[in-house]
């Protein structure tokens, strides 16, 4: 923590309480605009929804895009090993939950890569097969049912059926391990909160999901397969196996990563698609040259992952301002997803944005999204089989989660014009 006797004033804009993230993702660019153009990095107050006491002063909130990139790309100034949400988090979940995406250098580097042979253009373009035809049967069961909930029908089944595929897990824990995974995206959702603190509903989707990667390793260990989970129970770091404790962090980390973010990418830009026909149009003219150009576009929009933090690990400068060691210094992706220096008419969803440099899977640097390639394929696929194969499909109004990190879709009514199936 940092020891400062020169504290600044807190910035007049506001972007750290909840109220601000209660706000549309419009009245909330207002204020990150203002703060883009005259002081990009601002001084702002501990947030309001602290699961520990807060022990912080403040923080640094960084909102353009060059400078979310400078702060990702100097992890040697910026580190990740003291947390990377906006709130206190206590030390022992933070360990459980965040695994190597809040480990720094070597240890960051060897966790890493245990995993990321699993996630490479290559690996991914092997299992493209099986990600098409997944989304072909998701899009047959949604214009059987007709109408219902887009998010549980079609967002939720792509990105937690191909993760699970991908890691073995069993079929039966599947639904349950993605419940507890969006649990440590949503506490401060009052809706998923459902009456109880917010530490206890980290605290139940925390143990809930431990639990099932426990159960997981013990099963991997006994039965091994041919999977990225099965290479893991084999592997070394240091000369040591994994101990089922860094198994279980491990699964809780990915779950969390691959669930929520691609399924929030493909609701909203679904929508985006069809708010903007005439991109929608312009895309289908000739859809495999132009999707890739529009998935980027998609991933600008929707920036699914609103925040990031890194600490300070020595007395710094960033755009004039004095950091101290210890400050916290927190990314606003969805503020740099906007930048007016960045994206000419950010506010426009334009799928023919060249070049495109959002900050969607992070500024770069080491901790730059491992599941980019495989998230990237799924929203590709489904995308190819929703606009293909159901040319009346409307959505309704997203019902959005409440929180500083993930801008995920609680519900979001979907109808096709096809008849209704009893
Ligand atoms: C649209 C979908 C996705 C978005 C927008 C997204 C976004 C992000 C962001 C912003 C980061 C942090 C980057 C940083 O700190 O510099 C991250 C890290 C990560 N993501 Fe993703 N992600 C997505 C999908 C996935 C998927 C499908 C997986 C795997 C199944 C995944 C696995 C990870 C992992 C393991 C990390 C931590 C990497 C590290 O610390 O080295 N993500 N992602």
């Amino acid at each position: 923590m940092t020891d400062r006797h020169d504290q600044p004033e807190f910035d007049v804009i506001d972007i750290s309480s909840l109220s601000f993230w209660a706000l549309s993702p419009e009245e909330r660019d207002v204020r990150f605009a203002e703060l883009r153009r005259t002081r990009p990095v601002s001084w702002q107050r501990p947030v309001d929804t602290a699961l520990a006491e807060s022990q912080i002063p403040g923080f640094w909130a960084v909102t353009t895009r060059d400078l979310i990139r400078e702060v990702s790309t100097h992890p040697e100034l910026f580190c990740s090993g003291e947390g990377t949400q906006l709130e206190e988090i206590p030390e022992d979940f933070r360990a459980v939950a965040e695994s190597f995406l809040a480990m720094d250098g070597d240890e960051h580097l060897r966790m890493r890569k245990l995993m990321s042979s699993a996630f490479t253009p290559k690996q991914v373009k092997r299992i493209e097969e099986q990600i098409r035809r997944r989304a072909t049967s998701i899009v047959d069961r949604l214009l059987e049912i007709g109408e219902g909930d887009f998010v549980e029908n079609v967002s939720k089944q792509m990105p937690m059926n191909t993760f699970y595929d991908i890691a073995g897990l069993p079929q039966e824990y599947r639904d349950e391990a993605a419940h507890h995974a969006d649990g440590l995206a949503s506490w401060n959702d009052p809706d998923v909160a459902a009456g109880r603190e917010p530490g206890q509903v980290v605290s139940d989707a925390l143990l809930g999901n431990l639990s099932i990667g426990l159960e997981f390793a013990d099963l991997t260990r006994k039965c091994p397969r041919d999977d990225v989970w099965s290479n893991l129970i084999q592997a070394e770091v240091d000369g040591r196996k994994l101990s089922d404790d860094d198994l279980a962090s491990m699964f809780v980390l990915m779950s969390f990563a691959g669930n929520d973010t691609t399924r929030t990418t493909i609701s909203l830009g679904t929508k985006a698609f069809l708010d903007n026909p005439d991109q929608l149009t312009y895309l289908l003219q000739d859809f495999d040259s132009r999707i890739d150009a529009a998935i980027e576009e998609v991933l600008r929009w929707v920036s699914p992952i609103m925040t990031f933090r890194r600490t300070a690990t020595q007395d710094t400068v960033l755009a004039g301002r004095r950091i101290h060691r210890g400050d916290w210094v927190v990314m606003y992706y969805a503020s740099g997803n906007r930048d007016e220096n960045a994206f000419p008419d950010p506010w426009a969803f334009d799928i023919t944005r060249k070049p495109n440099p959002h900050v969607a899977f992070g500024g770069g640097g080491p901790h730059f999204c491992l599941g980019n390639f495989l998230a990237k394929m799924m929203l590709r696929h489904m995308f190819d089989q929703l606009f293909h194969r159901v040319p009346n499909l409307t959505l309704g109004n997203p019902e959005l989660l409440i929180g500083n990190f993930a801008g995920a879709v609680k519900r979001l009514p979907a109808f096709t014009g096809c008849p209704i199936a009893h």
